[in-house]
């Protein structure tokens, strides 16, 4: 018998049962929706609503039913139509009116609302702190190589030399970000929707002031239609995790790429490799490619919450209903993307001789050798022009800057001097890029110094 049946004369199609529940997925919330109905019954005793006594009952009988789901001799039947339904009857079961007098001054509307931000409250700080986490590694890695040349790249072509330690610190940048991002949209979410009850409030003499504080919330909602309404701190939520998740597909790609014989950069440990099942050289970086084909279900899961609110009136309409499995799905995705990447990158080796090879290629210290130039007193320009010819000269002869002897340079210009190798020489050409923000050792260390306080 369902707790609305009162104007039916038929039972709900089977059919329409499985449709419309949405158990299977919201169950996971009961934790909150036991937080929301305690705060919600201890209000209506203070305000003389419903009496002390059943104040208690609800009480006890709420804490004996979450008692009872968290060692599991309490499961959760399929029949009902949602958690708050579920709960609601089973502690009627066991304590009798007192339990059908919590939903007084209530909805459904306000109290599935004011789950979801309980439940998404706490998943936002785990991702915090797992993003932290992610963060003090990469810090970490950054450390251990403030001094590892490697080749910086413009599109993926070998561009201009930066410290690896420069590299790994561009993350922690966003990374930071995403913090920054996920701690407002944590405080967003906690604005108190209860006491909208279904769409317009309540006759009652209730107190949202002490709900809010009860429950740890900032704010009471405004607008009683906004209250059950709004699910903007879904979409916010989806989409700072759909940032953050664009970041570690960056991050994995260039994991991808470094993990191939043309690159060697790095070395996976076996623990977070994986084989082939046909070629027996294979060792493959699986996870990272998770990771970047996962961002694409959190654009999803963001793209499911803007279509579903599109358009929609107010106030509460059951389309709504169809926000959890879209945010838990982003939520429980970065969780487990973040939980496997920090310990792969913690674990990884990083092959500092191939970077530095690498380094070595591709002309990378040829601003420099224009810088040089300038710095005499040549216009950039014209420097730029020389100094790309000297790179024709070394393709046509296969030698680097490094080798090309003094009498060509001269042949190009007759500014060259010897301290020339100086100037191109790749860790002068990194260090000496001490620009605030730049790859040099000393910013590096200074980058780290800074993202250390933020922390
Ligand atoms: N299970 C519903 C949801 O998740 C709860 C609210 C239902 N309210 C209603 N009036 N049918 O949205």
């Amino acid at each position: 018998m369902k707790l609305w049946a009162g104007r039916f004369t038929k039972d709900t199609d089977e059919r329409v049962n499985s449709f419309n529940s949405s158990l299977s997925f919201d169950c996971r919330m009961y934790k909150h929706d036991i937080k929301g109905s305690m705060a919600h019954a201890k209000m209506l005793g203070k305000c003389g609503i419903i009496s002390n006594e059943d104040v208690e009952l609800i009480l006890k009988g709420l804490e004996g039913i979450l008692a009872d789901i968290e060692n599991q001799k309490l499961t959760f039947d399929n029949d009902a139509e949602d958690i708050h339904m579920f709960i609601e009857a089973e502690l009627t079961k066991r304590i009798g009116d007192a339990g059908k007098r919590l939903h007084t001054a209530r909805s459904r509307n306000d109290q599935v609302a004011v789950d979801l931000r309980l439940y998404l409250i706490d998943e936002i700080k785990e991702i915090i702190e797992l993003i932290t986490e992610l963060i003090e590694v990469l810090i970490k890695k950054a450390e251990e190589n403030k001094e590892t040349i490697m080749p910086g790249y413009t599109h993926l072509q070998r561009a201009q030399p930066i410290m690896f330690g420069h590299h790994l610190m561009a993350y922690v940048s966003m990374l930071l970000r995403d913090k920054e991002r996920l701690s407002q949209c944590l405080e967003r979410t906690k604005v108190l929707p209860l006491g909208s009850c279904a769409l317009a409030g309540t006759t009652y003499p209730i107190d949202r002031q002490m709900v809010k504080d009860e429950l740890g919330f900032n704010n009471v909602c405004a607008n009683s239609l906004d209250g059950v309404s709004d699910r903007d701190f879904a979409i916010e939520l989806a989409s700072d995790i759909s940032i953050a998740m664009m970041h570690l597909s960056r991050f994995s790609e260039e994991v991808v790429l470094w993990c191939s014989w043309e690159f060697k950069f790095i070395e996976l440990d076996d623990g977070f490799s994986t084989g082939s099942s046909i070629m027996p050289q294979k060792k493959n970086p699986d996870i990272t490619e998770l990771v970047r084909g996962k961002t694409g279900r959190v654009y999803g899961d963001l793209m499911t919450l803007l279509t579903m609110m599109k358009s929609l009136s107010l106030a509460y309409n059951k389309d709504m209903q169809e926000d959890k499995e879209a945010i838990f799905d982003a939520v429980d995705t970065i969780k487990e993307c973040l939980i496997t990447v920090i310990p792969m990158i913690d674990t990884m080796t990083v092959l500092k001789g191939n970077m530095r090879k690498a380094a070595a290629k591709g002309f990378i210290n040829a601003t420099d050798l224009a810088d040089y130039l300038t710095k005499k007193g040549v216009p950039f320009r014209d420097a730029y022009k020389i100094s790309g010819s000297i790179v024709g000269w070394c393709v046509l002869n296969d030698k680097t800057l490094e080798e090309v002897p003094m009498e060509v340079y001269k042949e190009y210009s007759e500014i060259f001097e010897e301290d020339v190798f100086d100037a191109i020489n790749l860790e002068t050409c990194v260090n000496m890029r001490k620009s605030e923000g730049g790859p040099s050792k000393e910013s590096v260390e200074k980058q780290i110094k800074l993202a250390k306080e933020k922390l």
